[in-house]
This record gives C-alpha cells, structure tokens and sequence, in this order.
C-alpha cells in the first residue's frame, strides 16, 4: 500500500502548525516547508524528532528551490498530497504592498503547481478565504454566489489562485478541496484581531483602541473545528474539485462583543475606544455571513458557533500572550 505523505506549505504558521500535528497523529508523513516570512520554527520544534515529520524553511513560490529540496532521498516517502497554506495573512500589508499578496498568495499557488505537475502530485488542498467574495453586505453567502469581486488583494490573490487551482484539475491533478475559511482563531496566534485587542490591553490596562466602531460582525471558526472539518471534506467528498464554505452557519459575532471579551477576561476595569466607520481597514468586509448547506449536507457540523469559538480563543490566546 502507498504511504500517505503531505506536504504542508505554511507548515510553521498558525493553521499550517496545527495541521502537522493532527497528519502526524493519523501515523502519516508530514513535510512541512514555511520561508518563515509569518510563521516560526518554534511551532514546529516539538516535532522535530518526529520519524514521520520533516520540516525545510523555503520558499513556496520558488519552484527551483521546491525541486532542489524536496528530493525523494530527503523525504519521508514520495509526496502523496498537498495542503497549500502559505500565503499572505496580513491583509492590510497587502493593501499597502499589493506585491506582498502576488509572491506569497499567488505565486506561491504558481509555484506548487508546477512542483506537483513535475513531481506527479495529484491531489491538493487549498486554504481559501471568505474574502473571494467581496461585500454581499447582509446576505448569506453559498458557494455559487456571484459574481466574484473581492475587494481586498488579498482576496484577489486567493480568488486567481483557485482558479489556477481548477485549471490544474482539468490538465493534470486528479483532485482539488477547496476550503473557503472564515475568520479563524486558536494558538498559537500570531495575528488577527484578538491578539491584537489582547495585546493593546495588557500594554495599556487603562483602555485600548479597536480599529472601527465595533459594529462589523463576521462569522468565527476555532481552528481544531477547521481541521475536524479539512479532514471530514477529505474522506467524504467525491468530487474532483469540490468547494466548500466552512463555518457554523450563525450570523457571526460583532467587534464590540470580541472587545469585551478581551477586555473582561483580560483587564475587566478597561475602558474600550471606538473608531470611526464600519470599516476597521481598507478591503475589510465589515459583515458576512456564510450558508453551510454543502458542508452540512456531507455530514459535518462545526463543534462550535462563532461566539464559543471566540471566547475559547480569547481565553488560549491570553494563556498564551501571559506566559511568555
Ligand atoms: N487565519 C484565518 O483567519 C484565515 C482566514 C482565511 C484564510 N486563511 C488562510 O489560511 C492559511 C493559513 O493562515 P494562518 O492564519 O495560519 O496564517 P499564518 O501567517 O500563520 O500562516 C501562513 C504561513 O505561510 C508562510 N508563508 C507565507 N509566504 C510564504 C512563502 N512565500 N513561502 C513559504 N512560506 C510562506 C508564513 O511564514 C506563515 O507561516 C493562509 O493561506 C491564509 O490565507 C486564514
């Protein structure tokens, strides 16, 4: 029987990181490349002893570099699949630097496709984002919700990657999941509004500022839902190209309820500060809902609505921020 063996790309980061440790619990390879850009070697260290687990600090979108280091006498066996993680998180950066989203969301994709076609990988497994869609405001979103105008580059760079994705089912892969994430939360965190507000508090116990004026309402997924979910898709889905929104399917929770959760479980006597708009930055979409119907109808529900999932990660990510 051929051993299953991922490749993991943005294997050092916070969802990447997560993932090793789950594949390697199934008793299966793990190949984890991070160029480190975002993510640490630290969230990978307690594998490093690992028989099944190999970590190289690369970059994804060098596709020369991906053929001269991942060669078969350096891996734990020939690669079987790939969990495509890496990318730009840092939307705002993006703005600033539409560069940022082209290399390290785009060409990243660019470049793991070429690898795979020249390695005969046939099976990747793409982090997408809520953040293809754009601003459909008040509506719940489903996965053929049209049409497609992302308003961030960051979500741009996501929406052109899956189609290169598709593309590649059509010529050479044999199948491709793409897993539309929310926003996600858990440890370790290294980004994203809760160790934001977390940090601003414990810096500064008499107040702290959020970006806005609290009234953005998002949907939140903990992160061990999201592999529970990743990992349901992959054994129960049987499509060549199979999309699939993750969430719990609840209207999601506002800034102002994750500010006073932070506040109240970090620093209770802390006043909160307000911006102005709806808007906390530029391609931020202050409201969105997403339909689960596809992933309900496959058999999975999230073990947690966005407002458990929130109040979970506030309370790790203040162990977490405290304990250093
Ligand atoms: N966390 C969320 O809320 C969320 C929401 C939607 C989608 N996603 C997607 O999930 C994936 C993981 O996100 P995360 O929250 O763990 O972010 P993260 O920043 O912790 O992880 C991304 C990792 O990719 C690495 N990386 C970036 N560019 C690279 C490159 N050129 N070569 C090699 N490594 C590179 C970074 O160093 C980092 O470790 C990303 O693709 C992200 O866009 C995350």
């Amino acid at each position: 029987m051929t051993r299953t063996v991922h490749l993991i790309t943005g294997g050092a980061g916070f969802i990447g990181s997560n993932l090793v440790g789950r594949l390697l619990d199934m008793g299966d390879g793990v190949v984890a490349i991070d160029n480190l850009c975002r993510g640490r070697a630290e969230f990978v260290a307690k594998y490093s002893a690992h028989p099944n687990f190999r970590f190289f600090e690369l970059d994804s979108s060098d596709v020369a570099a991906l053929r001269s280091v991942l060669t078969p006498d350096r891996l734990p066996g020939p690669i079987t699949e790939v969990w495509h993680m890496a990318a730009n998180s840092d939307i705002p950066a993006g703005v600033a630097d539409p560069g940022i989203d082209l290399r390290d969301t785009f060409l990243t994709t660019f470049a793991i496709l070429g690898f795979m076609k020249e390695a005969g990988v046939p099976v990747i497994r793409f982090a997408s984002s809520s953040a293809i869609y754009g601003d459909f405001k008040d509506t719940p979103i489903h996965e053929n919700l049209g049409p497609l105008e992302p308003i961030s580059n960051y979500g741009a760079m996501k929406l052109a990657s899956e189609g290169q994705i598709r593309a590649a089912v059509e010529a050479y892969l044999q199948r491709a999941d793409i897993f539309r994430f929310p926003n996600v939360v858990g440890v370790p965190a290294t980004h994203g509004i809760i160790i934001d507000l977390v940090r601003k508090c414990l810096q500064n116990p008499k107040g702290f500022e959020v970006l806005g004026d609290g009234t953005q309402q998002k949907v939140y997924l903990h992160c061990d839902d999201l592999l529970n979910a990743m990992l349901f898709i992959r054994a129960n889905a049987t499509g060549r190209y199979n999309v699939f929104n993750i969430a719990s399917g609840d209207d999601g929770i506002t800034v102002r309820e994750i500010a006073e959760a932070v506040r109240d479980r970090t620093n209770p006597a802390s006043e909160i500060y307000y911006g102005k708009g709806n808007k906390g930055w530029v391609g931020d979409v202050p409201r969105f809902r997403y339909q689960i119907g596809r992933l309900a109808q496959l058999g999975f529900e999230p073990s947690m609505g966005s407002a458990q999932a929130v109040r979970k990660a506030v309370d790790e990510i203040v162990r977490q921020e405290t304990s250093k």
